[in-house]
């Protein structure tokens, strides 16, 4: 990576409440300022057919997506964002800093739902078509913080879940960032200034 952020893919993962969207913009602003093009991105999303699917996924509309289902919605988000967006935009040199990625889809998918994880990596790999994060941030809070962070919400289709469901998450998640070598794990219930701080500094000494 030399000493730059160019062309580099962050991502910020975590359960619901965890502050994935404070902190991907608390590090575009910080990239931004020290003159990076940054793009922002977030999953599912990112395009505007990511974003009539995540109006299908996460929408009031009632219908019973089922987990197989869901698993590929998220994927066609995923499939169009690395070609319409992601993948053209490393190549200019742009840092592109996402909201969530693939490993989402293995604990919520995965390890929330019940898919096989080998189906959910197979799928994941055709939608990335060989894109890897240089970066995966995962910001850790525990079922308690969850709880509270979530009340006074109008919750979406997937924040009705149970407290099951979310232990099954983040048990999840912690499994699959320990095997990886990018992860990068952070107390999310930190103050925000706090985990800005540690994100930064965690990146800059292991991508520059
Ligand atoms: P968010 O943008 O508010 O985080 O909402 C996205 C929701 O979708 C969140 O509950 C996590 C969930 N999700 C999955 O279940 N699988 C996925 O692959 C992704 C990207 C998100």
């Amino acid at each position: 990576m030399g000493n730059s952020f160019a062309g580099s893919l962050i991502v910020f993962e975590g359960l619901d409440g965890s502050g994935t969207t404070t902190q991907s913009g608390l590090l575009a602003n910080y990239l931004k300022e020290k003159g990076y093009s940054v793009l922002e991105i977030e999953e599912p999303g990112g395009t505007t057919l990511g974003r009539a699917v995540r109006d299908l996924l996460l929408g009031d509309h009632g219908m019973d997506i089922k987990p197989l289902s869901e698993l590929f919605l998220y994927e066609v988000s995923r499939a169009q964002l690395v070609r319409e967006k992601i993948i053209p935009e490393l190549e200019k040199g742009t840092v592109i800093i996402s909201d969530r990625f693939a490993i989402s889809s293995v604990a919520y998918q995965g390890h929330g739902r019940g898919i096989p994880i080998d189906e959910v990596k197979a799928l994941n790999a055709v939608a990335l078509d060989g894109v890897e994060p240089d970066a995966t941030i995962f910001l850790d809070i525990d079922l308690e913080e969850r709880d509270k962070r979530s009340s006074g919400e109008k919750p979406d289709r997937i924040e009705k879940e149970a407290r099951e469901f979310y232990k099954r998450v983040r048990e999840g998640y912690l499994e699959e960032i320990r095997s990886m070598d990018e992860a990068i794990l952070i107390n999310g219930s930190l103050p925000k200034k706090e985990i800005s701080r540690r994100v930064i500094s965690r990146l800059q000494s292991e991508l520059l």
